[in-house]
């Protein structure tokens, strides 16, 4: 992993808004087929970062290269093209509440026409990303008929529809009881070898990141703090470290 190039990488990330100053520095790389944890506490600047890395927010300063591109240097119509290639689950699930589990899926692949063309018949696609969460049952049930875990797994099924080379999960297990946040665990570690993804995932959940993580890094007082396997972090003796052991 060590010599593999990196997909993402983050350097020295600033974003403040007003007087709150959130990302101080905040450097990062993610290498191709890997998964990394980063956690901070509420208000660290989490969903902050994650969205600098997909456009959504501007930094103030700082590079941030998806795929060799620097994100905010593209143009409108490349951003759109680069984020066929990410695929961003959102903290909850923010399905389109009035458009079915077909619909919802259908959505990106019409707004990506360019990554498959105009498809005529866009089911066997939705079908397949269904199939691989395990919901093609649900595919003409409306969002309010589903339960908070199956609503995670249509918007997983929604993200890996384009086929992305990077999935980025903001918070994939929180609100979810601990047997349903394993199975949505277990379900990024196969998509993860279906598809070949290289991920960064936000949690507070230490057994998430436990299972999941290739490598953490712990986002404190707007910078990476410390990074390194989990046994690495867990076994530090740094009370600001500790202190993410002791919280759960
Ligand atoms: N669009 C915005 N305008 C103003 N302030 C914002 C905006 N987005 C985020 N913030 C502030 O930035 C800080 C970091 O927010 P962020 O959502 O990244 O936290 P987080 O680490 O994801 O927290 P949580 O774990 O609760 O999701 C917070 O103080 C928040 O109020
Ligand atoms: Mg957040």
């Amino acid at each position: 992993m060590a010599n593999t190039k990196p997909i993402i990488t983050i350097d020295n990330l600033h974003k403040s808004f007003g007087t709150n100053v959130v990302l101080n520095g905040f450097t990062m790389d993610l290498k191709e087929g890997e998964n990394v944890v980063v956690m901070g506490k509420s208000g660290s600047g989490k969903s902050v970062m994650i969205k600098c890395v997909i456009g959504l927010e501007k930094p103030d300063t700082g590079t941030i290269l998806v795929m060799d591109k620097e994100i905010n240097n593209l143009n409108r119509e490349d951003l759109d093209e680069l984020r066929t290639e990410i695929g961003f689950l959102f903290q909850g699930s923010a399905l389109y509440d009035s458009m079915s589990v077909r619909e919802n899926l259908e959505f990106p692949l019409r707004r990506h026409t360019k990554k498959f063309g105009h498809l005529k018949d866009p089911t066997p696609l939705v079908m397949e990303a269904l199939e691989n969460v395990g919901l093609a049952h649900a595919i003409d049930l409306m969002p309010n008929e589903l339960s908070g875990g199956m609503k995670r797994r249509v918007a997983l099924a929604r993200t890996l529809i384009l086929k992305p080379k990077i999935i980025l999960y903001d918070e994939p297990t929180t609100g979810l009881d601990p047997i349903t946040s394993k199975e949505i665990i277990q379900l990024m570690n196969s998509i993860r070898k279906e598809y070949n993804t290289s991920s960064i995932i936000i949690t507070h959940d230490v057994d998430c990141a436990k299972a999941i993580s290739d490598r953490m890094i712990l986002l404190i007082d707007g910078i990476n703090y410390i990074e390194g396997r989990f046994e690495e972090l867990e076994a530090s003796t740094d009370p600001k470290v500790r202190a993410f052991f002791k919280e759960k």
